[in-house]
């Protein structure tokens, strides 16, 4: 062991610092900094096999293709499978179904496999693998949290495909800090992900983000990982997301959609379908806009609600769900002082349905005539979808891949859209009623310019 100099450790960048405080230095998180005795470098795991320089026409790209994993949504997210020697990183809250796609995903895997099961029993695993009729006589499971003995059992049973789960939660014996600490998680991630280089075999290592950071975050680990996986989703809905924040074997903004069922996760190819099954036309409050996830149209319902509040003194409440809050804020001010859509005296709340996350400024338009339907108690026409992004000015600008978000709202059966002025032709064959501003989107929507009338 090195000599016992102690550093602060940050549970989030993994950055070190030889003085405490209560703010990291490098990417300031708070309250993040942790002791832990300083490893000496010759005692630092190696990072990958060491070979010979060659002229990169030798080099053989056929090795580096990826093999299916049987999941085709999780093929869409890693750009048709797992590389040979890939280390991935699948990240996400508890519960919110890690080890499911994993044993899901370990179950379809045509050759020997291994589940390294540290946080749950064997008997656990295997009730929960009867569920998800994952008990197959080539998927071999080891409850085990010491490194060593986890690297010996690769070796012995020579497995095609290992998940770990979770890696904050298993500890090499060699390394003098505590399981789960930055120094552990970082140390055992670099000896895998050498064992993975040196036998060409795909591992996957599940990472717990907890909001509190009690652990170690899966950030100490994405510059050690070939693909950093986030998994999220809203645990009171059936939806989960799938996407990939990095990924060096393909693109990073393919988006995976499954739904949890009792059965575990099943894939979900027509998302748009999903998030519409619920909607009721005729409602006040409702915009339905089509968004785009990576390279996936998506159509998503933007609902609103205002209630006029009598207390003074108090600033109504307002609430984001599924959308951000700072955005809904700088929109009510835009629709206020350029549409002269008072929402002074009324509560917001506004969301995006199905537990999704709507991020884009394509959803600007949408959001801004779901208030205003809201207020004004009248429900847009049923067969309209609307995107544009929109300004401090009230002016509605252009938005990238309108014809792919319009060719998935003629799929789904709208025949008419309000878009931005300048948008391209399209040869959807949806009516599209372009709008310059946010007062010209009321007018085309039946919104008129007053409200409650
Ligand atoms: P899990 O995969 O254990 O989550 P993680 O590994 O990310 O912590 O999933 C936990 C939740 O999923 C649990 O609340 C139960 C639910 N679930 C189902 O709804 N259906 C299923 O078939 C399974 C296995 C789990
Ligand atoms: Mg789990």
């Amino acid at each position: 062991m090195g000599k016992s100099r102690i550093v602060y450790r940050c549970t989030e960048c993994g950055s070190a610092t030889p003085k405490w405080g209560g703010r990291c230095g490098v990417c300031e998180a708070w309250n993040s900094l942790v002791e832990e005795a300083a490893v000496e470098p010759s005692l630092q795991p190696p990072t990958g096999p060491s070979s010979p320089a060659m002229p990169i026409g030798q080099v053989d790209a056929q090795f580096a293709q990826p093999h299916t994993t049987g999941i085709p949504e999780l093929d869409r997210v890693l750009g048709g499978g797992l590389v040979p020697g890939s280390v991935t990183l699948l990240g996400g809250e508890p519960g919110i179904g890690k080890s499911t796609l994993l044993l899901q995903l370990l179950a379809r895997w045509p050759q020997r496999t291994l589940y390294v099961s540290a946080e749950e029993s064997a008997q656990q695993v295997r009730l929960r693998a009867e569920r998800l009729d994952a008990v197959r006589p080539e998927l071999w499971l080891l409850p085990e949290t010491s490194l060593p003995h986890i690297v010996s059992t690769i070796d012995q049973i020579q497995p095609q495909l290992v998940v770990i789960d979770s890696i904050q939660t298993i500890a090499d014996p060699a390394l003098p800090s505590a399981p789960g600490s930055v120094v552990q998680v970082r140390g055992c991630a670099h000896r895998l992900v050498a064992e993975a280089k040196r036998r060409d075999l795909p591992v996957l290592m599940v990472g717990h983000v907890t909001k509190e950071g009690g652990l170690a975050g899966p950030r100490v680990l994405e510059h050690i990982v070939d693909t950093v996986l986030s998994f999220e989703g809203d645990r009171h809905h059936s939806l989960r997301l799938l996407r990939a924040t990095k990924h060096r074997f393909g693109p990073t903004n393919e988006l995976g959609v499954f739904a949890m069922e009792g059965e575990g996760l099943v894939g979900v190819p027509d998302a748009s379908s999903l998030f519409l099954t619920d909607r009721r036309t005729g409602v006040p409050g409702s915009a339905i806009t089509p968004t785009l996830e990576g390279q996936r149209p998506l159509l998503v319902e933007v609902q609103a609600l205002t209630n006029k509040v009598h207390a003074t003194g108090v600033p109504p409440r307002r609430s984001a769900q599924g959308l951000d809050g700072g955005r809904l804020a700088l929109l009510l001010a835009v629709l206020e002082r350029r549409a002269r859509m008072m929402m002074g005296e009324f509560e917001v709340f506004a969301s995006a349905v199905g537990g999704v996350r709507l991020t884009e400024p394509g959803a600007d338009l949408a959001l801004c005539l779901a208030l205003v339907s809201a207020l004004t108690e009248r429900p847009l026409p049923p067969e309209v979808v609307v995107f544009g992004e929109v300004g401090l000015a009230g002016e509605v600008r252009q938005v990238a891949h309108a014809e792919r978000r319009l060719a998935e709202a003629a799929r789904m059966g709208f025949t008419r859209a309000i878009v931005p002025a300048n948008s391209p032709r399209s040869t959807s064959g949806m009516a599209l009623t372009r709008v310059n501003s946010v007062t010209e989107a009321l007018v085309a929507a039946g919104l008129s310019g007053r409200s409650g009338s």
